[in-house]
C-alpha cells in the first residue's frame, strides 16, 4: 500500500461495507428469537469481508466474551495480514442489540471501530478488563462549556441531579427540558430515580447502548445525555464515535460482584479501578474510523428496508482526524449482490 499521511483514509469504505454486510445478512434472523444466529451471521459477513481488505487488524475490543455468544474475539485478526499492509487495532460489535434484533425491535446496529497503530506502538484502543462500566456522554456543546469555564467539569461521583443542573445550564434548557436515556435494568435505578426526581425527561431503552451514548452527540437525536452502567466494549465503541462528534464520555470499571472484584485486582491496582477514562484516554490519537450500518430504527440510523429485490441501508462513517461524517444510503439489488463469507471462503447470494 503507498504512502500517505492518512493511512485510514485508504480503507475506510471497507468498513462501511462491512458492517452494511452484516447487517443485511443477519436480517434474515430478525424476529426470529435466535440471537445467536444473527450474531453468527453478522461475525460471518465482518471475518469474510476483511478476507479481502489488505490491512493487518487486531481485534482489541469484542463482544464475544461478554455474552458467550459467537463472536469475534479478543486477538483474532481481520485483514490479510500482507507484509506492509497498515497495522489497525479494531473494536467491534457485530450486532449491538442482538436481544432486540431477536424479537424485532428497533435499536440494532451492527458497529465497528479501527485506530492505526503507528510503528513501535504497541496499542491505540484501552481495552477495559470489567464486565460492565458506569458511562455518562454528553455532545460536544457541553465539552465546550466545561473547557470555557461554563460550567464546572462534570464528574461520575456528583450528585446525579447536580449533573443534570450542569448540562441544563451548558444547553441553555430549564432541567424538565433536558432528555436522558438510561439502559432499563434493576443496576440502574439509582440514575431513573435521581431524572425522574429532577423532573427532567427519561428515555429508557430495553438493549442496544451505542446508539443512546453516541446520541447527545448528534445534533438532531433530541437526547441531551446517556447515563448508567453497561458493557464496557460499547463503551470504547462510544468513545471511537465522540472522536470525530465531539462531546465526551465518562467511563470506570463497574465489577458485578465481589468476585468479579477480587478477579480484577488481580491484575490491577485499586486506583486502577477507581480510574475514570475519558474519550481520549480510551481512543488514542487521530486516525480513528467509526462505522455503523442500521438494522432496525435507531436514534443514529434507519434499519435495513426490504422492497422486493432491493435492500436499502444506512450507515455512519466518520474520521476523526477530518471529523468529516458520513451518511451513506446505499441501494442493494438483491438479485446481483453477493456477500464473502468466511465460513464459505467465498461469495454468497442474500
Ligand atoms: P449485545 O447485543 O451486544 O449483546 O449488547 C446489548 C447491550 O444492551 C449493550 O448495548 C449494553 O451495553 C449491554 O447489552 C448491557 O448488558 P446487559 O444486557 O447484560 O445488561
Amino acid at each position: 500500500m503507498s504512502e500517505t499521511k492518512d493511512l485510514e483514509r485508504m480503507v475506510e469504505f471497507e468498513f462501511v461495507r462491512a458492517t452494511e454486510n452484516a447487517a443485511l445478512h443477519s436480517m434474515q434472523w430478525m424476529g426470529r428469537g435466535d440471537k445467536e444466529a444473527a450474531d453468527e451471521a453478522a461475525c460471518d459477513a465482518i471475518k469474510g469481508m476483511f478476507d479481502l481488505v489488505d490491512i493487518r487488524g487486531e481485534v482489541v475490543i469484542g463482544e464475544g466474551i461478554k455474552d458467550n455468544a459467537p463472536g469475534i474475539f479478543l486477538g483474532d485478526k481481520l485483514g490479510r495480514w500482507g507484509e506492509g499492509d497498515p497495522r489497525f487495532d479494531i473494536a467491534l460489535d457485530p450486532i449491538d442489540g442482538t436481544s432486540n434484533i431477536s424479537k424485532g425491535m428497533p435499536n440494532s446496529i451492527s458497529v465497528m471501530s479501527a485506530v492505526l497503530v503507528p510503528d513501535g506502538k504497541e496499542r491505540s484502543m484501552v481495552n477495559i478488563p470489567s464486565f460492565y462500566v458506569e458511562k455518562l456522554a454528553y455532545g460536544a456543546r457541553v465539552e465546550r462549556c466545561i473547557l470555557n469555564g461554563t460550567i464546572a467539569p462534570i464528574t461520575l461521583d456528583d450528585p446525579f441531579e447536580q449533573t443534570l443542573e450542569q448540562v441544563a445550564k451548558a444547553l441553555g434548557k430549564r432541567i424538565g427540558e433536558l432528555v436522558v436515556t438510561i439502559l432499563d435494568r434493576p443496576r440502574n435505578q439509582p440514575y431513573t430515580d435521581a431524572v425522574r426526581r429532577a423532573g427532567a425527561s427519561l428515555r429508557l431503552i430495553a438493549d442496544g447502548d451505542i446508539t443512546a451514548a453516541v446520541a447527545p452527540s448528534l445534533h438532531d437525536s433530541g437526547i441531551d445525555l446517556y447515563v448508567g452502567r453497561g458493557g464496557a466494549p460499547e463503551g470504547i465503541l462510544t468513545a471511537a464515535a465522540l472522536k470525530a462528534l465531539g462531546g465526551d464520555i465518562l467511563l470506570r470499571m463497574w465489577p458485578r460482584d465481589e468476585e468479579e472484584r477480587a478477579e480484577l485486582l488481580k491484575t490491577l491496582t485499586p486506583a486502577d479501578l477507581e480510574r475514570v477514562y475519558h474519550r481520549d484516554d480510551l481512543v488514542h490519537g487521530d486516525s480513528a474510523i467509526f462505522c455503523a450500518t442500521g438494522i432496525s430504527d435507531s436514534p443514529m440510523l434507519p434499519g435495513v428496508k426490504l422492497i422486493g429485490k432491493t435492500a436499502i441501508t444506512h450507515s455512519i462513517l466518520m474520521r476523526s482526524r477530518s471529523k468529516t461524517v458520513r451518511y451513506i444510503k446505499a441501494v442493494h439489488d438483491l438479485e446481483v449482490k453477493t456477500i464473502h463469507l468466511r465460513s464459505l471462503r467465498g461469495e454468497e447470494h442474500l
